[in-house]
């Protein structure tokens, strides 16, 4: 297994114009831990990349597993972490305080790579992370949580998930949760004209990160 040092910021412009020449001649696994995470990084930017919403998975309270779509909202490269936001209210978070083991799976058509994030997760609802995270979301994504009916709630008409059934901000803030997931190892996944490659990659307690190739 390679030893190439710990996570880095340093991603810009990776994605942007240079993204196919590097995957068309990626046999480095350091440029393929960095050009996945300058795609996490898009994706929390940009709302049109298919980054921007991954797929989360949890293990159900029944044992059975769990799959739902969120919104990308943060990513740390150096600390290896990302961000959505949820309600507390809601099973996953039930899920994750039962077991905070968490996978997410991102998949960009046009640049054709997967990566699979296993870690754990960190709810925070009465932190600063969970703080700057409220203050730094638009009205319209607070006023989600601001419903009176839990997510989820079984109710008899549509209409009555509506936004006129919305309560307070201060009742909003205090279903808001932000999710960090401490990301331990991820896979990436290149489907290539001349031959796929993948990789696998772990980041220690120390933060040094390791990566391999894998057989597609
Ligand atoms: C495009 C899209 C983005 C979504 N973003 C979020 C999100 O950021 N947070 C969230 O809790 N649910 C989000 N949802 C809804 C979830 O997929 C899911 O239906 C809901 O959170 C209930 O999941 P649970 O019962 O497993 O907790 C999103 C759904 C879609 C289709």
């Amino acid at each position: 297994m390679g030893e190439y040092g710990r996570g880095s910021n340093d991603v810009n412009g990776i994605v942007d114009g240079r993204h196919q020449m590097l995957l068309s001649s990626c046999d480095d696994l350091e440029a393929a831990s960095a050009f996945g995470w300058a795609l996490i990084a898009r994706g929390v930017s940009d709302r049109k990349s298919a980054f921007h919403t991954p797929v989360v998975a949890t293990c159900g309270l029944d044992g059975g597993p769990e799959v739902r779509t969120v919104v990308l909202r943060g990513a740390d490269l150096g600390r290896w972490t990302v961000r959505f936001h949820t309600d507390r209210r809601s099973g996953k978070v039930a899920a994750l305080t039962a077991s905070p083991r968490i996978a997410m799976q991102f998949y960009c058509a046009r640049s054709k790579v997967q990566l699979r994030l296993n870690g754990v997760a960190t709810l925070h609802s009465d932190d600063a992370i969970a703080e700057i995270a409220w203050r730094n979301s638009r009205p319209m994504s607070r006023a989600c949580y601001a419903q009176i009916r839990a997510p989820g709630a079984v109710i008899a008409e549509p209409e009555l998930g509506a936004a006129s059934d919305a309560q307070g901000e201060e009742f909003g803030r205090a279903n808001f949760v932000a999710v960090e997931v401490a990301v331990q190892r991820f896979e990436w996944l290149y489907l290539a004209f001349g031959g796929h490659r993948r990789a696998e990659f772990r980041r220690d307690d120390q933060g040094v990160v390791t990566g391999r190739w894998l057989a597609p």
